[in-house]
């Protein structure tokens, strides 16, 4: 976890957010008061909406700006231990790179693996489950669970942010008040809606720059779409996403090997409609910097983009339920090379290093012999 970082950068954090918000307060005056020059004064209403656009971009960016800097604060946890980036790594894609399943306040680890935040999903639900209808929903949970960071109320956390002048400003220049608990939400909200992909190498081939693709992620691309069948649930408009839920047979491998912590592992979507159906499935990962959060799965329970590709080519975790998109389909070395190139094109390369916090599974469902490093790509 990246928590002493958080706390030894928040002063300067926050002087930032206050500055930029200045700044765009500084801005936004200008900005209305020369709509307001430029305006005659007998203008119909319509005419005035150019000053207010001004307005309402500054102060998104102002609202942008705060969440941000809330996002890597620990004081939004009672006791300090905890900011969203505790889990969610900035540096790494919002995930947190080598952790199977992030620790709770216990120091055992959660039921699942902490997904990269990058390109989150316009519309939810969130959650592997699908258990939070909006990003609003989903931002409380962690900030009042018993086993995260267990406040009272979202209002002791305003009250707790209160304390600090710095802060209070910038929640002043973005919401022209100070902290309240909708506040709070509201900025880390406009916050994670800000976290899009960079122009990755896919996103220049789908802009129409052919050659954007090395050799090798051009044939995954080829294999993506086709004979290994990716395509018919991660969409390729983009989003890598269908917003479905699908059972790869990782929940139904998991039931049968719980985890040795003796907490109960996630049955996926079942949880929220109650639906036999719906027993396994969980909801398809946009795969927007997938190369940069390792382990893979809600459970965390592949090491590498490499196991992942072989996983998917043996046909998943044969059982009754198992998506009929899911078959097992011929590659060799060469054609899983390929994938993992055009995964990494799609964001980030491949960090390597230690595996901690949850149990990582070989392609036959055992525990992997502990591992020390991802295998080079
Ligand atoms: C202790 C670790 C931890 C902390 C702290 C934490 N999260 Fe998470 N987060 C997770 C885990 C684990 C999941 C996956 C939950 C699930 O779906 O089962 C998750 C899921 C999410 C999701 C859903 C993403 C999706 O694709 O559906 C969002 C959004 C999110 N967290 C935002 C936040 C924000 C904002 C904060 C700070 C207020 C935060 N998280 C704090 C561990 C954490
Ligand atoms: C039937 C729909 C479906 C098909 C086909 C499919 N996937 Fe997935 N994919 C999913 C779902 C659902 C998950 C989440 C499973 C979980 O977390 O237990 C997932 C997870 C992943 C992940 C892990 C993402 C993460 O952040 O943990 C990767 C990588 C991935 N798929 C790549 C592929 C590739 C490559 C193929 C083709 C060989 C493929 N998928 C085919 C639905 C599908």
């Amino acid at each position: 976890m990246s928590q002493r970082s958080s706390v030894a950068c928040a002063p300067r954090r926050w002087r930032a957010a206050v500055a930029a918000a200045r700044r765009l307060a500084v801005r936004l005056v200008v900005a209305s008061a020369v709509a307001l020059i430029a305006t005659p004064s007998a203008v119909r209403a319509s005419d005035a909406a150019p000053a207010q656009t001004t307005v309402t971009t500054s102060t998104t960016a102002a609202i942008n700006a705060l969440g941000e800097a809330l996002f890597s604060d620990p004081r939004l946890s009672p006791d300090g231990r905890f900011s969203c980036a505790s889990c969610h790594r900035p540096d790494a894609a919002f995930a947190e790179p080598g952790v199977a399943r992030q620790r709770g306040r216990d120091g055992l680890p959660l039921a699942t693996n902490a997904p990269s935040l990058i390109g989150l999903a316009p519309r939810g639900p969130f959650r592997h489950d699908g258990g939070a209808p909006t990003l609003a929903a989903q931002v409380v949970v962690p900030l009042l669970a018993d086993n995260e960071m267990a406040n009272r109320s979202l209002a002791a956390v305003a009250e707790r942010l209160a304390g600090d002048p710095d802060v209070v400003a910038a929640f002043i220049v973005a919401f022209g008040g100070g902290p309240t608990g909708e506040r709070v939400v509201t900025a880390l909200v406009a916050h994670l809606r800000s976290l899009q992909a960079q122009a990755t190498p896919y996103d220049r081939f789908r802009a129409g720059d052919r050659t954007a693709l090395s050799p090798a992620a051009a044939r995954g691309l080829a294999l993506f779409r086709g004979p290994a069948g990716c395509a018919a649930c991660h969409l390729l408009d983009g989003s890598f996403r269908d917003g479905r839920f699908h059972d790869t047979g990782i929940a139904a491998r998991r039931s049968r090997r719980p985890f040795p912590d003796g907490l109960r592992p996630s049955e996926g979507r079942i949880a929220v409609t109650g639906q036999p159906a719906d027993r396994y499935r969980v909801r398809t990962p946009g795969l927007r910097a997938v190369a940069l959060t390792p382990p893979y799965m809600h459970d965390g329970s592949i090491r590498s983009l490499e196991a992942v590709v072989r996983y998917y080519a043996a046909g998943g975790a044969a059982h009754a339920g198992l998506s009929p998109l899911i078959a097992p389909f011929a590659v060799d070395d060469r054609d899983v090379a390929d994938l993992v190139a055009f995964l990494e094109a799609v964001g980030g390369e491949t960090p390597r290093g230690e595996f901690s916090g949850g149990e990582v599974l070989n392609a036959e469902g055992r525990p992997s012999a502990p591992v020390s490093a991802a295998p080079a790509e």
